[in-house]
């Protein structure tokens, strides 16, 4: 990881702001994020409803360190301009905005949020989904380095890339790797989180815990989920495994050593480790403390 340790959010559940039963059931669900969506799960005469019920929801929202997050619809669609409005008053985390193209839309919606005094907490989150944000990945994820943009997490909308471009979807994503690889750079850059799209077949877990082994190599931060039974894979391929923590301690113990005090290098069971791996072992303590805060586990 080389990017600085953020709030962990390596399940990040989608739910449909009209589906009743998932809302309800959300307290009983161990997801690091909620996506309260107003968009593509929700249809078009439902829209306002939806809105309105989501504001109730925010407000009796239950006490817990998960965030809420509120996907609105597209601001170019009818629906946007007063999703916007409506969420900036809400007791959120976040605002997600879909099909953004350019950094403009994230401005744009940042100083709507500012006009209307949203807390600084309230932070932006982008879905990375159309073949313009794909060009402009560099430039948008570049507002991450500017804390007043709000910016704080991308998310890549796989089902809409695929749906924009064309590309065939295989189990192993091969033609959407170059995409995804530079969106993970790109978030790296800008210092922001980066997580990956959701998978369909929720029923197929096993091919669930193999797409997020590989989304958690590949340097994503966490996964979209759509599914309760997803929840714990996420968990689990995105927090440091026990091998690494382990070996991110041995690091951090050979450092604090007063001979290895004033030491650039050293060598640690037959390896070369530099102060960069200490920097390293440090990040992977802290996720883990983190996680282990915010889920009240020890580890
Ligand atoms: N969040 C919270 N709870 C959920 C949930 C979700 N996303 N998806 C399902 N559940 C709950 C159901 O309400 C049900 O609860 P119960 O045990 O109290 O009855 C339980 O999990 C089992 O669900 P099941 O009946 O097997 O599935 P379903 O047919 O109700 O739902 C989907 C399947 C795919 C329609 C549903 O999971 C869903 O809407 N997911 C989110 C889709 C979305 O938001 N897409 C937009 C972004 S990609
Ligand atoms: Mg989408």
């Amino acid at each position: 990881m080389s990017h600085s340790v953020s709030r962990p959010r390596r399940s990040v559940l989608y739910v449909p702001a009209t589906n009743e039963k998932a809302l309800a059931k959300l307290s009983s669900l161990a997801c690091d994020a909620v996506i309260l969506d107003l968009e593509d799960a929700v249809l078009p005469h439902e829209k306002v409803a939806a809105r309105e019920r989501l504001g109730q929801f925010l407000a009796q929202r239950p006490a817990s360190k998960r965030e809420y997050v509120v996907r609105i619809n597209a601001l170019s669609s009818e629906w946007g301009a007063d999703d916007l409005a409506a969420a900036s008053g809400w007791n959120a985390d976040g605002v997600l905005l879909p099909k953004v193209a350019t950094p403009r839309d994230i401005l744009e919606a940042g100083d709507v949020l500012d006009d209307a005094a949203a807390p600084d907490e309230l932070k932006l989150w982008a879905m990375v989904e159309t073949p313009r944000a794909l060009i402009n990945i560099g430039a948008i994820a570049e507002l991450g380095r500017d804390p007043a943009s709000r910016l704080a997490c991308l998310v890549a909308g796989t089902n809409d890339i695929v749906k924009e471009t064309g590309v065939l979807m295989t189990p192993d994503r091969r033609y959407l790797m170059p995409w995804l690889m530079q969106m993970v750079l790109a978030a790296r850059a800008g210092g922001l989180d980066m997580l990956d799209g959701v998978s369909n077949d929720f029923r197929d877990l096993d091919a669930f815990a193999r797409d997020c082994a590989e989304a958690s190599a590949m340097g994503f931060d966490g996964k979209t989920v759509i599914y309760p039974a997803q929840i714990d894979g996420a968990n689990s391929a995105f927090s440091p495994s026990a091998e690494a923590l382990a070996e991110a301690r041995a690091i951090a113990d050979a450092f604090a050593l007063p001979d290895n005090a004033s030491r650039g290098v050293i060598s640690l069971g037959g390896k070369m480790v530099e102060r960069l791996h200490l920097v390293q072992a440090e990040k992977v303590l802290a996720r883990a403390a983190m996680i282990a805060e915010m889920t009240g586990d020890e580890k």
